[in-house]
């Protein structure tokens, strides 16, 4: 009876260990403890669900479809309904505002502009608070709860911080929120503002924030919500189940994203590579990951890699240099040091993927462009699509390719940003000579708005001129 796709699949998820990603380390920590880094190395976490493989895969994927039409929020919220799958059991107080079941959009104009025959986009701005931090964020608060916790933090660009403001007080749970003075869209600030979280507004850059949340997660009425909760992780790798059933399980040749702490990247490919363990695909697509120039430390490191490390996915670099003052437009992504860079850079490796950075230039003229498939996005996300016109034309992504690009945040994210664009008063510090002097930039897409006078026939003349 596929009605009940979490009791009947209960058998797939025992109940897991959070496990260090450290191979020589490879300490294992019971769910039920609230760390974020490796008590004994320090190194980044992920969790280990022990999923069995399935008898039956096509049983789980009708019971996945049938879930989705289900009116119960367990079943019909594109996190919980792969709860087979998740470190959670039966009686997790499982926190939702229905998120995922996010569109995949065909983008005609965009594919062109990439060199590519087709091109999907899949839109995680269509989540409750416009963006896909919804999806770990469901996770993460869950987790909080069963944790005892009473405040949840985060540092954020400002997308991450709309989220947990919601989902905390979805939960019943303070948040605390701690963004980068003055660098933080005013759209996500009001956002934070009008769930009712505490906004706490530091001089310094993201990095600087991440650094004092991960000092205040020591203290135990603290619960970080950042995508170095591997909680979060668990939440947003439910991505990669959807899009399956969205791709009718035809894995696409290339999954691309933009990258900044590197959580969607890292995500993504936990969520593939439990699908092809769990015989429910039969090979990974190619996951890369997109930085804005100014802001790409992973991007130089993996340019760095020779082609044997590239292969080596198991012995990764130790070290990432940070980018000490990232600078981009796209304020999502303005993060020199990303806290999940070797488990996303695992991911892309393991796959054959790519990390590489795009321009301001790119980046503003990709986003146009994917308002003018009738989507629209927020600039980080048009990172993708820049990235894409890049690989496509070095000859990683081969033209005739099945390209799907996950975009993360919706355009009305930051309404600032378009209509500079439009209006050609974009000016953008990374490539200036002087940061201090910003550099103009000129779209290639710019549609300003003009001033025309109250009367049928100057509309109609201006219509006929612009036509
Ligand atoms: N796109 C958008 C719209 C984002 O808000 C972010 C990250 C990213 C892409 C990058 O994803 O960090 O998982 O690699 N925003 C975080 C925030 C940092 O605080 O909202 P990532």
């Amino acid at each position: 009876m596929p009605g009940r796709p979490a009791r009947a699949l209960k058998r797939l998820a025992e109940p897991g260990v959070q496990r260090c990603i450290n191979r020589a380390c490879g300490a294992a920590y019971s769910l039920r403890e609230r760390i974020y880094l490796c008590p004994k190395c320090g190194e980044t976490l992920e969790i280990d669900c022990r999923l069995a493989r399935p008898k039956n895969p096509d049983f789980l994927r009708r019971s996945w479809a049938a879930g989705a039409k289900s009116k119960l929020p367990r079943d019909a919220s594109g996190v919980w309904r792969y709860h087979a799958l998740l470190p959670f059991g039966e009686d997790a107080p499982l926190v939702t505002l229905f998120e995922g079941n996010t569109p995949v959009f065909q983008a005609p104009r965009s594919a062109e502009y990439c060199g590519l025959s087709d091109l999907r986009l899949k839109h995680q701005g269509y989540n409750p608070t416009g963006s896909f931090k919804d999806t770990g964020m469901a996770a993460a608060m869950t987790q909080a709860l069963i944790s005892g916790a009473s405040t949840a933090i985060c540092a954020s660009t400002g997308n991450t911080a709309a989220s947990l403001a919601a989902y905390a007080a979805r939960a019943g749970l303070k948040a605390a929120i701690l963004l980068p003075h003055g660098q933080v869209s005013s759209s996500k600030l009001a956002q934070s503002l009008d769930y009712g979280a505490l906004v706490l507004e530091i001089d310094g850059n993201f990095d600087a924030c991440m650094r004092l949340v991960q000092e205040l997660g020591d203290d135990p009425s603290i619960y970080v919500a950042n995508s170095i909760n591997p909680f979060r992780i668990e939440g947003q790798k439910t991505v990669a189940f959807e899009l399956m059933e969205q791709c009718l399980w035809q894995v696409p040749h290339h999954v691309v994203v933009p990258g900044g702490n590197m959580g969607n990247s890292t995500a993504l490919g936990k969520g593939f590579q439990e699908l092809l363990d769990l015989g429910l695909i039969k090979r990974l697509p190619k996951l890369s990951v997109i930085q804005a120039e100014g802001a790409a430390p992973v991007a130089h490191l993996f340019e760095k890699l020779s082609p044997k490390q590239r292969a080596d996915f198991e012995n990764l670099p130790e070290k990432l240099e940070p980018v000490e003052n990232p600078q981009t437009l796209a304020t999502a992504i303005k993060i020199g040091a990303p806290v999940s860079w070797k488990k996303a850079l695992r991911a892309v490796l393991r796959s054959g993927g790519k990390v590489i950075a795009v321009s301001e230039r790119e980046i503003a003229d990709a986003k146009a462009m994917i308002g003018r498939d009738s989507i629209g996005c927020e600039p980080a996300s048009a990172t993708t699509v820049a990235g894409i016109k890049k690989l496509v034309a070095s000859g990683h992504i081969g033209r005739r390719d099945d390209v799907v690009a996950v975009l993360t945040g919706h355009a009305l994210k930051d309404p600032d940003y378009m209509i500079r664009y439009h209006e050609g008063t974009l000016t953008a510090a990374h490539g200036a000579k002087d940061p201090a002097t910003p550099k103009p930039m000129v779209g290639a897409f710019a549609n300003a708005p003009q001033r025309v006078a109250a009367t049928k026939a100057a509309i109609l003349a201006n219509l006929e001129r612009r036509a």
